[in-house]
């Protein structure tokens, strides 16, 4: 793909494309010590080591999704990287409305839904010391092209929900240019205003959920979501919980 059809200003000026890699994360890991400048793209047509959060894998058949990894270099402390990944959930969502017009929702922290399934996980991974960051890996993937019984339990894909072929290219395009711009906003007119964007897609918030947190389950109302992208869940015994880490359940 090239970068002047992209009109990006960071985002996509290098990419690195692979037929098959093991994870574009440890690419652009590599490439970032290397010091690759930010912005550049390391992607795949598919992932023989996928990995998802919590130590999972993320299923990469060759052909099917969106598998890629983008280096940043922001200036910003480690308590502040979590603004990286809702940043990156912003522009998913957005890129999945512009280039299909489905109706993408947020779950907490980066799961992007269609009608309450998967369709996008975002995994950041950064690599600094004691409070400076050196370099972000955001790592996207986005189920694509597979069809029901290709899908793990509770995913779908943009083809299952569009009833028909998507257009993978059109949609990377689409993803890249909406990091580009999501990124900028949050350089120029700083994290509120990125929040203010997720919490547009997040339509959890409000809601009754169960969050299952480092072996702990807290079932309550999802609140809100606070400047470190921490989410608030008010308990059943009237207390506001913060939770850093998690798998968010709605309960329906
Ligand atoms: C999640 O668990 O929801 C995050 C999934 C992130 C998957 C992407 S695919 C491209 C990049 N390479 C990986 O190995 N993982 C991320």
């Amino acid at each position: 793909m090239e970068a002047a059809v992209l009109n990006t200003i960071r985002i996509g000026k290098r990419i690195t494309t692979y037929e098959t890699t093991d994870s574009t994360m440890d690419v652009a890991h590599r490439l970032g010590q290397a010091g690759e400048p930010e912005g550049s793209v390391v992607a795949a047509e598919g992932q023989s080591r996928g990995r998802g959060r919590l130590g999972r894998s993320w299923l990469s058949p060759k052909g099917k999704g969106i598998y890629l990894s983008v280096i940043l270099r922001p200036t910003l402390q480690l308590a502040e990287v979590p603004r990286i990944t809702l940043m990156a959930a912003v522009a998913v969502a957005r890129a999945i409305q512009a280039a299909t017009g489905l109706a993408p929702e947020i779950k907490w922290p980066n799961d992007v839904l269609i009608r309450g399934r998967k369709v996008a996980g975002i995994l950041t991974e950064l690599n600094g010391e004691l409070n400076r960051v050196n370099y972000i890996v955001v790592g996207i993937g986005m189920n694509v092209n597979s069809v029901k019984g290709h899908l793990p339990a509770h995913t779908t894909s943009i083809e299952e929900q569009l009833g028909g072929p998507a257009d993978r290219v059109k949609l990377t395009q689409a993803l890249l240019v909406e990091l580009d711009r999501a990124y900028d906003q949050l350089l120029r007119q700083g994290f509120p205003s990125i929040l203010e964007a997720w919490r547009g897609f997040a339509h959890f918030l409000g809601r009754r959920i169960r969050v299952v947190a480092q072996g702990r389950t807290v079932d309550g109302q999802a609140v809100d979501v606070d400047s470190d992208g921490t989410l608030m869940v008010r308990t059943d015994t009237g207390l506001v919980e913060s939770l850093s880490a998690g798998e968010v359940l709605v309960v329906r």
